[in-house]
């Protein structure tokens, strides 16, 4: 018994257990997680892609983005489903090695890494270190000097292919902090080298680091495959011209995450198999236009394994009918829905305007629906969970609400702003319910006051 699916009273289940009893034993807000719909999204990415790949010749490792989120139980998830984890900080790194992925299998992110967060990898032997500057790159080598070891590196290049829902989240465009382009840098006293390929030819410099390959990471939420296709072709191309420049053909092409979801009803998702088909298919003939053999490939999807997974479960407080007046227009009112989280929980909408769906799921309502919008409860008018959204005109104090699609950079991104504790994640699995990470207590919270 896994999915989402409405009991004869009306009442939600996810993963075989009854929503209300849910709120009972853990309490609201509640991140939900389901196991097997996680389980099953992280197959399909890897099995689809095995499959398109291994179809051209090539092979693929996929890496789940725990920055998605990771928890010990969910990093072993990820693993047992034949997946690697992809981290972007000490505190990531730490949870996938408590969860015993083997270091081998762990890639550490990041465009400000400190010496701390370097040496630990190196220590954890992990499998790739992927380099963001030319200061760092100096960095990792001064380190893996010092511990005596060779340091496995991939250099993340910004190919200019812009994709992705939001200004935030849209990464391979210039202006903005990750990776060194692909684009020669003009200028009177310039070389005209590309900022990546000079990071490349630096890497190749240093005994103390191993050159793997060629990182590109091109935005999130990409309901458009095309983007990855291009970028594709532009990181293949910067490898066929570090082979011609200095004779190394680098191993490996990390194409990064960013695979769609839906969030509401009726959005359609990126396909796993049609994506992996189409990539599969572009790479192997960029190949063969530039002469190249294919590289081993790999994709790091956070979103697309976890976010699905995910539901919020809140209980809703205050119910309040306001009237707007519209310039010009007729009056009309809006239920404006409070519930017990908010922005500390999902700071999404805020942040991007991201979209959601909400449903009254402890009940069946025969009731009219209205517009309503839910809000948390929170000290500013920002703090919307879902702008629009037809709700029953019964809904009320007490009703347990759920909002779907919050398994991906909701916990991740959590606060403890207004002094919230951030709510628990519960995984369910055939009709059981265990807590992964449990919910923080006002004595978390005043325990890091030191007074
Ligand atoms: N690989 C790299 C290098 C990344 O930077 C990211 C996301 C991923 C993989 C995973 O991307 P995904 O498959 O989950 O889209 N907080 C934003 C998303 C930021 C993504 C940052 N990097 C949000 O809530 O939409």
């Amino acid at each position: 018994s896994s999915g989402v699916g409405r009991l004869s009273d009306g009442a939600l289940a996810v993963g075989g257990v009854d929503v209300r009893d849910l709120a009972a034993e853990h309490g609201t807000p509640a991140y939900v997680l389901d196991e097997a719909d996680f389980r099953m999204r992280a197959r399909a990415y890897r099995t689809a892609f095995e499959a398109a790949f291994g179809a051209v010749g090539a092979g693929v490792d996929v890496y789940y983005a725990g920055k998605a989120l990771l928890t010990v139980a969910v990093a072993r998830w990820a693993r047992e489903e034949g997946l690697r984890v992809d981290t972007a900080s000490g505190g990531e790194l730490a949870i996938a090695l408590r969860a015993e992925v083997p270091g081998a299998e762990i890639g550490l992110h990041g465009n400000n890494k400190s010496d701390g967060e370097i040496l630990r990898a190196l220590d954890a032997g992990v499998g790739r270190i992927i380099v963001d500057s030319l200061v760092e790159i100096e960095r990792v080598a001064r380190l893996a000097a010092e511990r005596g070891l060779v340091a496995p590196v991939m250099v993340r290049v910004t190919t200019g292919v812009h994709a992705g829902g939001h200004e935030y989240i849209a990464t391979a465009h210039e202006d903005q902090k990750f990776g060194l382009s692909v684009n020669p840098v003009g200028g009177p006293d310039q070389r005209g080298e590309s900022p990546a390929m000079v990071a490349l030819l630096e890497v190749l410099k240093h005994p103390e680091l191993k050159l793997l390959g060629i990182h590109s990471h091109i935005g999130s939420q990409i309901l458009d495959p095309d983007g990855f296709e291009a970028a594709a072709r532009v990181v293949l191309r910067l490898r066929a011209d570090l082979a011609e420049r200095s004779g190394v053909l680098v191993g490996e092409v990390d194409l990064g995450g960013g695979y769609g979801i839906a969030y509401l009803p009726g959005d359609v998702a990126l396909d796993p198999e049609r994506v992996a088909k189409d990539i599969a298919q572009s790479v192997a003939g960029v190949c063969r236009e530039l002469g190249t053999s294919l590289p081993r490939f790999s994709i790091e999807p956070g979103r697309a394994i976890v976010g699905p997974a995910g539901l919020t479960l809140y209980t809703v407080g205050t119910v309040k009918a306001v009237t707007v007046s519209a310039d010009g227009g007729a009056d009309f009112t809006r239920t404006y829905v409070s519930v017990d989280g908010g922005m500390s929980d999902n700071i999404r909408p805020a942040l991007y305007g991201a979209a959601y769906h909400a449903e009254v799921v402890g009940r069946s309502s025969a009731a009219e629906t209205v517009l309503a919008r839910v809000v948390g409860k929170h000290c500013e008018s920002g703090d919307i969970v879902v702008h629009e959204v037809q709700l029953p005109a019964d809904v009320r104090a007490g009703d347990l609400l759920a909002v779907a699609a919050t398994g991906a950079y909701g916990r991740s991104m959590a606060s403890n702003y207004n002094m919230l504790p951030r709510p628990p994640v519960v995984a369910v699995s055939d009709g059981v319910s265990r807590v992964l990470v449990r919910r923080e207590t006002e004595d978390d919270l005043l325990g890091l006051d030191q007074g």
